[in-house]
């Protein structure tokens, strides 16, 4: 198994005083396996985003464990634990958030290779923009200076220089018009082929994750319900 969370808890402590605590997941546990595609599915509020960021590291459940390649994550090593920053990656609904509006998309874009000492070269950067639909022209404009769905593919190349394993799609389309959604679904359809990359597909639309997941699950009041492809809702 790629990725493993098992009976994860967290709820957020909410309010004034921050004396009252909300239960967002009570016992959510989910595997995703190489090369695969899961949805999750679930009203806004439901925990679609908090289960993401616990899969991704980047907060901590209250109670369960998440497994990497069989590894759990609190007890990884300083060598594990650096593969899997770089190996699971996270995108989300709104790529403007992903770059520092001040830079050249060139330097945005550039910066992977500098944080995890990928050996870099320009040329490499133009193939990663070239890979998800974009060009030369696109480095030399900040990010103001881009569609959203071309900020988007940018994003993905970003995440794509280092060779992740698993990705988690936060609403990744949820900004976009149906045409330009439709081809950002293709394209993580075509670097998925390439590549082997598994993800969690978030979305609120059951209809669009049926087009693009093989699993498919509902978050609600907390837990998982198994949605199969071909189950009504
Ligand atoms: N840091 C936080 N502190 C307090 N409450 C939070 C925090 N993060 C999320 N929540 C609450 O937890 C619940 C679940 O949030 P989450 O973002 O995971 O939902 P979601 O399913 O991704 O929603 P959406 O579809 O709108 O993106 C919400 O009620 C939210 O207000
Ligand atoms: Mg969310």
């Amino acid at each position: 198994m790629l990725i493993e969370g098992i009976d994860l808890r967290k709820s957020y402590r909410v309010g004034w005083l921050k004396k009252r605590v909300v239960r967002v997941l009570s016992r959510v546990s989910l595997a995703v396996s190489e090369g695969e595609t899961v949805g999750i599915i679930g009203g806004s509020g439901s925990g679609k985003t908090t289960l993401g960021l616990i899969l991704t590291g980047l907060i901590k459940p209250e109670g369960g464990r998440v497994l990497f390649r069989g590894r759990e994550l609190d007890g990884m090593n300083v060598r594990e634990r650096k593969s899997y920053r770089r190996k699971v990656q996270i995108i989300f609904q709104h790529p403007e958030t992903a770059f520092n509006p001040k830079w050249k998309l060139l330097r945005s874009l550039s910066e992977p290779y500098r944080l995890y000492k990928i050996p870099f070269a320009e040329e490499s950067v133009l193939k990663q923009i070239e890979a998800v639909g974009l060009g030369a022209e696109h480095l030399a404009r900040y990010p103001a200076q881009l569609s959203g769905g071309e900020l988007q593919r940018a994003a993905i190349a970003r995440v794509m220089a280092l060779d992740p394993e698993f990705i988690v799609l936060d609403e990744p389309t949820g900004m976009l018009d149906a045409i330009t959604q439709a081809q950002i679904i293709r394209l993580f359809q075509d670097l998925q082929k390439d590549k082997g990359v598994a993800y969690l597909f978030i979305s609120h639309d059951l209809e669009l994750a049926r087009l693009f997941c093989r699993r498919i699950y509902r978050l609600r009041e907390g837990e998982l319900e198994t949605l199969g492809p071909e189950k009504g809702v």
